[in-house]
């Protein structure tokens, strides 16, 4: 019999172990840990190449009481990735309905300084959890995910602390198996650093990359302009 309460975190970011995504779900599992979860932690980059990988996936999805994916926004959607895994999960779940209450909480990262824009991938998911027979535990969404890149919650304090109040309080309301408090939400979406500093550091960044590919000279092409 088992007796401590499972926790999974799917990571969908193709960045894959060095990406936001990662460090947010991370920090949320540690503290399911502290609570005393079971936790796994699967890349989807890894984990819907194969047969084997997929069974293992599926496998891991249905022992799990609580199921987070954290994911970047890719055109306003989810990545390829999330969304393939989705549709193995769904065909999964149809043909061996679960029988125990599971709960589907999702975090999503975007580039843009707004975490607004997330809105239509975290409907998506609680779609997703309606159609699949998850107990929907909610959405959070960080705008200008790079504040955070690949550096791991607990080295960035300061910076990250209103994300970190938001995944503790997150992870208090899973165990309670209450629902996720607005002050989850809010403190999430909050910009880590202000908006017109964001898009400075950014387009500086921008230029930088297109000086290394040495297309900086082309970055105000129309190609498509007749
Ligand atoms: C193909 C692609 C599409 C993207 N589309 C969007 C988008 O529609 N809106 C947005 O705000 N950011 C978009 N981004 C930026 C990512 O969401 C952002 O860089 C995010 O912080 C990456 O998170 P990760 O480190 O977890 O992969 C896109 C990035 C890529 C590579």
């Amino acid at each position: 019999m088992r007796t401590k309460k499972q926790a999974l975190l799917l990571v969908g970011s193709p960045g894959k172990e060095n990406s936001t995504s990662a460090s947010l779900g991370t920090f949320l599992i540690e503290k399911l840990q502290d609570h005393g979860f079971k936790t796994d932690v699967l890349f989807i980059y890894k984990s819907i190449r194969q047969d084997d990988s997929k069974r293992a996936l599926l496998g891991k999805v249905r022992q799990a009481d609580v199921v987070v994916i954290a994911f970047p926004l890719y055109v306003d959607s989810l990545p390829y990735l999330v969304v393939k895994s989705l549709e193995i999960i769904a065909k999964d779940r149809k043909e061996k309905i679960p029988k125990t209450e599971q709960s589907l909480l999702c975090i999503v990262n975007n580039g843009f300084p707004e975490a607004s824009q997330n809105d239509t991938a975290i409907a998506i998911c609680h779609r997703f959890a309606a159609e699949t027979g998850f107990k929907w535990a909610g959405g959070l969404a960080l705008g200008g995910g790079g504040a955070i890149g690949d550096k791991p919650l607990s080295g960035i304090k300061s910076r990250a602390r209103n994300v970190i109040k938001s995944l503790e309080i997150t992870a208090n309301s899973l165990n309670s198996r209450v629902p996720l408090p607005q002050e989850a939400i809010t403190l999430m979406a909050r910009p880590i650093v202000p908006k017109w500093l964001y898009l400075l550091i950014a387009t500086i960044g921008w230029k930088k990359t297109a000086k290394k590919f040495n297309t900086h000279k082309n970055l105000y092409d129309r190609p498509f302009l007749s």
